[in-house]
């Protein structure tokens, strides 16, 4: 798939994500459907902005007993997303389950992807309540080897981290970064953020957007800014 801004509609109904969504009348932007809309309209959301025409990544961050989302994902296997993701603490197995579910009976499958730590996860956190005592990136690394080596396709991670886990884990494992903000823009709850310029410049392949496009007063142009620093 080739790189693009995946918008997250991060909305509390059908209604407010519709809004936005017709605010575009030119383009069809890679939608991100996370819990917060999928909690509130189910499924029937999915195939809605499916039929609109939209590219979709399912966020549900999917953290469970291996066999709890092996059926979670033969599921979600029957709504045409293009990529859905799980947490890859869950470990090897879970993540190899997860594959097997989602493949569905012809082979075909979305792409599965990775969280690896969340991007409002900082170094103090990780220690001080996770009780990981290294350093974030190298815990980063090994998340994502890990999920390389379970047959996934790529990892949620920080655009910092991007090059690093393309360098260990190969060109064709995809980097999706959320964190995102314009230089001139408001962190909010996000830690470890950077432009989409710098996102472009440290190779990742898809970068998440969530508040500087949907609140912003012109939600349009600041897509269309997303896109042209981070294509070009
Ligand atoms: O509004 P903002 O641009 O911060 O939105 C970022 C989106 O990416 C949110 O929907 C959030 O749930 C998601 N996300 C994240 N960090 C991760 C994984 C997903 O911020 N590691």
């Amino acid at each position: 798939m080739a790189k693009d801004v995946i918008v997250a509609c991060d909305f509390p109904s059908a209604e407010d994500c519709f809004r936005f969504l017709d605010c575009f009348s030119q383009e069809k932007p890679f939608v991100k459907i996370g819990m917060e809309l999928y909690y509130a309209e189910g499924p029937d959301i999915v195939r809605e902005i499916k039929q609109r025409g939209h590219k979709i990544f399912l966020d549900l961050k999917l953290h469970d007993i291996p066999n709890t989302v092996r059926k979670a994902m033969r599921v979600l296997s029957r709504l045409d997303v293009d990529i859905v993701n799980l947490h890859a603490t869950g470990g090897s197995n879970m993540m190899k389950a997860a594959l097997d579910g989602l493949t569905r009976a012809d082979g075909s499958r979305p792409l599965l992807i990775a969280v690896t730590q969340l991007t409002s996860t900082d170094q103090s956190l990780m220690e001080s309540e996770l009780l990981i005592k290294k350093p974030l990136d190298e815990v980063v690394m090994a998340y994502a080897q890990n999920a390389s080596a379970s047959g996934l396709d790529g990892v949620v991670c920080s655009p910092l981290e991007a090059s690093r886990v393309h360098e260990v884990c190969g060109e064709s494992f995809f980097t999706v970064t959320p964190g995102v903000r314009f230089a001139d823009g408001d962190a909010g709850d996000q830690k470890r953020v950077t432009t989409p310029a710098k996102a472009r410049e440290l190779g990742a392949d898809f970068i998440v957007v969530g508040r500087p496009i949907t609140q912003a007063e012109d939600p349009v142009a600041a897509y269309r800014k997303c896109i042209e620093e981070f294509l070009g």
